[in-house]
């Protein structure tokens, strides 16, 4: 059988020689556009804080506080040892954002969707998951032993041929005892699972047509928006508050590490559904809390997101991502037409895409080159993420550096 180092030795070298090979680069300075990687100064574009909320003095003060507060550690499950006030402060703000009846924090966005989704469904029901979501709510699915179908990326039309076979199911499964076929029909659970702004394309998901299919073949909605909060919508609650359809969704789920700068994931629904988690989500029940300075920040984040410093940070990014559009252009990179703070330059073969990162790297710019399993073979790219805190001459250097690439 040979040794374990033998045999990952090969995995690991199938890996190279796919252009799939990931290592960690280690960085010596605070997340912000300018930082030391590697033993190099480096103009980043690779993070997902868009508010540029991460080093904020605020957040920094209301994890401190905590910390001095609180102590590090949850010490155990919320469940065993007790739950800690910044947990409930934390999700009572995120229920207010929200407009929810209640909220639950959990120690990341990957561990809200696993928690979750099992939760919820089981081996009776049905999940239809947007052909792109996030990995997390994928291995969620398949961990619920529910039966799953994807629908093509953002294809109502398609999302509704699933549906009509998801609701045609019951009648054509085999009656347990006691059972009859209308009961079945009615008990079978079926959920929806979409992003509302893609992780890997920055595109949006049609969630107006989404919803009224929900509604309309009685399933719920799962709608992560990771990418979303902090930038749509008037109190910057995402996108289901911008298309005003929040009232609809039946699960929110997101995440506290990206636009809101600290780390951590919730869901926000109601008040059952949050009960119902606490008792029935694994990963929530099974595992210590996080740190209570975790939580503290998330919630000054979305305070502060909230007000008029969150507004203008919210103005600054997108006056950014249409800058960066518009030269990238010039440049003979065409972005597409989305408007998103995630700006992926499709470049095709993996291969490629490490090449030009790494000539990127060379001249100071961080730009992470995205592969598969991320995204599907041969669709590779170059994935610019903005924050607030990046400036017009950010731009620029990325702009002049990337021109040279697009003719080759
Ligand atoms: C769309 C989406 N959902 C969920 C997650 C998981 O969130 P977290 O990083 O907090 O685990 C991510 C990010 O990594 C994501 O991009």
């Amino acid at each position: 059988m040979g040794t374990l180092d033998d045999a990952l030795n090969l995995e690991l070298q199938s890996l190279r020689e796919a252009a799939l090979w990931r290592e960690l680069r280690r960085v010596d300075s605070a997340t912000a556009p300018s930082i030391h990687i590697q033993g190099q100064e480096t103009l980043s574009f690779a993070s997902n804080d868009y508010l540029g909320l991460a080093s904020h003095p605020a957040l920094r003060q209301a994890a401190i506080r905590a910390v001095e507060r609180w102590g590090v550690g949850a010490s155990s499950s919320r469940l065993i040892s007790g739950s800690w006030q910044p947990y409930h402060e934390l999700e009572d703000t995120l229920a207010g954002w929200k407009g929810t009846e209640a909220a639950l924090s959990f120690a990341s966005g990957y561990t809200t969707a696993l928690g979750a989704i099992p939760a919820l469904l089981g081996s009776d029901d049905v999940i239809i998951l947007d052909k792109r979501v996030h990995a997390c709510c994928v291995d969620a699915a398949r961990l619920s032993g529910a039966q799953l179908r994807v629908f093509r990326h953002n294809d109502p039309e398609d999302l509704k041929t699933k549906l009509i076979w998801a609701t045609g199911l019951g009648s054509k499964m085999p009656l347990k005892p006691g059972e009859n076929a209308a009961s079945i029909h009615r008990a079978r659970r079926i959920l929806i699972v979409t992003e509302s702004v893609f992780s890997m394309d920055g595109d949006l998901a049609p969630l107006r047509d989404i919803i009224d299919l929900k509604d309309q073949f009685g399933a719920w909605l799962m709608l992560d928006e990771a990418h979303a909060v902090g930038l749509f919508g008037e109190q910057r609650s995402g996108l289901a508050e911008a298309f005003e359809i929040a009232n609809r969704v039946e699960i929110h789920m997101g995440t506290l590490g990206k636009a809101i700068g600290s780390a951590g994931g919730y869901i926000a629904g109601s008040r059952a559904l949050i009960d119902l988690l606490v008792n029935r989500a694994r990963s929530f029940i099974f595992s210590t809390a996080p740190l209570p300075a975790q939580a503290a920040a998330a919630k000054a984040a979305i305070e502060l997101i909230q007000g008029p410093e969150g507004a203008s940070r919210c103005a600054r990014v997108w006056t950014l991502v249409d800058r960066l559009k518009n030269e990238l252009t010039h440049a003979g990179w065409p972005p597409g037409v989305v408007r998103s703070t995630i700006v992926p330059l499709i470049v095709g073969e993996e291969g490629r895409a490490v090449c030009l990162a790494e000539a990127l790297k060379s001249q100071g710019l961080f730009v992470p080159p995205i592969r598969y399993p991320t995204v599907a073979r041969g669709a590779a790219r170059l994935r610019i993420s903005l924050s607030a805190d990046h400036t017009a001459e950010h731009l620029q250097r990325l702009v002049q550096a990337l021109r040279i690439y697009a003719k080759t």
